[in-house]
């Protein structure tokens, strides 16, 4: 391992993920573990700090989420965040009471001790995001305060000499916008990490990793298009080249040149061995007929399953599935299945593969966020195109086309979807203002006029969204002129079509995808 790591223990917190994100982003590699894993577990990761994250609970509530002992035993520094200060107040003889009134929302922080380096960078008076009952009302033995606020009198606390620090406010939220800096002075000054976390560090261990488990095994991946999958393909090959073979299945609902670019991208400039299969034909003779959403993703996925398995069985010996399982996808699993799980990427996506597979699994991505996936992606060379693709549903254009899927249906999705697409970027608008924009095909038709000729024809919607999770997201604000522009193109470009209306729904209570 030639990287620092930071460990924080999860107490619950809806930001638990957001403060292992901010340390990340300082360049130091951390991890979330439950705060009650294993001790070795933990310290075979050789941790440099600790972090204890918030939560919901009263260090006075019974069978409250407690300190283990080796955090404390192992000598690192320690930071406590909200219930993590508490519990540090508590476990080392503070006191801590029930506020009689709540904190929750905006306050302002003044520095009383400047010289301490976890608020190095900071100004007077600096705004933070709240969200406690409790506070501390005593420090412990060797504690000092540091920062208060309005009705925080220990906004912040440390003991120097052991390296504990706590802050009461959240410093992962970007409500707190210098959380950032004092995230990384915790990491940096305090625990001594260096910024190792890089792209190049991560690719070089990585790689060594694949080679230690492949071997002179053989290593087939399905390549979806995504950003995800893409990537892993791309750092395994690196690691083992000609030993890892990736199935491309054009499925025919992919979006207008999509199929086209991942075949030159994957083929000939990074020169994998790929198998791209054709399977247009079939998925639209599967479709037939099927209307409803549920059918249709379940027709998807399962035609997937039995055109990955014919193709990997063309292969020969095959020893390694490879996967673009990412932390979220790990996160997301271990959380369902109530423990750390090693479950194939079904989530949400085409098919998933089949479970009698008797393959081991690489995958190489496990620890990482979006961003660092896109980061490493382009740190392999691959085009922008595709890291910075879009989100884009696992079974393609049958989310977006509503009623049949037909070929011809299909063929004015995608060049209602590329208009509208060409002219956000013509805008600009692609990269900031939206973070998804798409056509959607309606099986409605209505009349029209076209020249002297009545019309009857379908509709198109277009849906653009602002959103920073995907989970909550309103309708971007788009200019009328480019509207107005997308509008008389689609109409006048795309036979079939003679209405465009523009999806005015957040998300919720309307979900950003239709189907
Ligand atoms: P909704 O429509 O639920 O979508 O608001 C939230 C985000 O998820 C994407 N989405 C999918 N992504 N496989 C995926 O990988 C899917 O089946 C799928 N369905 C929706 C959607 O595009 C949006 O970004």
């Amino acid at each position: 391992m030639n990287h620092d790591t930071i460990i924080v223990l999860d107490y619950g917190s809806q930001y638990a993920q957001l403060i292992v994100r901010r340390v990340r982003e300082a360049n130091v590699y951390c991890e979330l573990v439950h705060w009650n894993a294993p001790a070795e577990d933990v310290l075979a990761l050789n941790p440099r700090g600790f972090i204890l994250s918030g939560g919901p609970n009263s260090v006075y509530d019974p069978g409250a989420p407690a300190l283990p002992d080796y955090v404390l035993a192992s000598g690192a520094p320690v930071l406590g965040i909200c219930y993590g200060m508490q519990l540090l107040a508590h476990t080392l003889g503070g006191r801590v009471a029930g506020s009689t009134s709540h904190e929750y929302g905006p306050a302002t922080v003044t520095v009383d001790a400047p010289d301490d380096p976890l608020f190095a960078g900071w100004e007077a008076g600096e705004p933070v995001w709240m969200s406690h009952g409790d506070r501390v009302e005593a420090l412990p033995p060797g504690f000092h305060p540091v920062a208060h606020s309005g009705n925080s009198p220990f906004a912040a606390a440390a003991d120097p000499a052991r390296n504990y620090y706590a802050v009461q406010f959240h410093p992962e939220v970007a409500h707190t916008p210098r959380g950032a800096t004092l995230l990384s002075n915790f990491v940096h000054r305090v625990c001594g990490c260096g910024p190792d976390w890089t792209p190049a560090n991560f690719i070089d261990e990585a790689t060594a990793a694949i080679r230690r488990q492949v071997g002179d095994g053989r290593v087939v991946l399905g390549l979806s298009g995504g950003v995800d999958s893409a990537v892993a393909a791309a750092l395994i090959h690196r690691a083992v080249g000609d030993q890892l073979t990736c199935i491309f299945v054009d499925t025919g609902l992919l979006r207008a040149g999509e199929a086209a670019n991942v075949v030159r991208a994957f083929q000939q400039d990074q020169g994998i061995r790929l198998v791209a299969v054709n399977a247009v034909e079939e998925y639209l003779e599967a479709l037939t007929g099927v209307t409803d959403p549920e059918q249709k993703r379940r027709v998807i996925g399962e035609k997937f399953v039995r055109i990955f398995e014919r193709e990997a069985g063309k292969l020969g010996r095959i020893d390694f599935l490879a996967q673009g399982t990412i932390y979220p996808d790990v996160i997301e699993s271990a959380g369902r299945a109530g423990g750390e799980s090693r479950v194939i990427k079904t989530h949400h996506n085409v098919g998933g593969l089949p479970a009698d597979m008797q393959f081991q699994l690489v995958e190489p991505l496990r620890p990482l966020f979006k961003d660092e996936v896109r980061r490493l992606g382009a740190a392999l060379g691959l085009p922008e195109s595709i890291i910075r693709r879009q989100p884009f549903p696992g079974p393609g254009l049958a989310v977006r086309c509503l009623g049949e899927i037909t070929w011809e249906r299909l063929e004015r999705l995608r060049q209602a979807d590329a208009i509208f697409i060409e002219e956000l970027g013509r805008a600009d608008l692609l990269r900031q203002g939206t973070q998804q924009a798409f056509a959607v095909l309606l099986p409605v038709k209505s009349v029209g006029v076209m020249g002297d000729y009545r019309t009857y024809k379908e509709a198109v919607a277009l849906r653009a969204v602002t959103t920073e999770d995907f989970m909550t997201a309103d309708w971007a604000r788009l200019p009328y002129e480019l509207l107005a522009e997308a509008s008389r193109r689609i109409v006048n470009e795309v036979p079939g079509v003679n209405r465009v209306v523009f999806d005015i729904t957040s998300t919720p209570p309307g979900t950003i995808e239709w189907e």
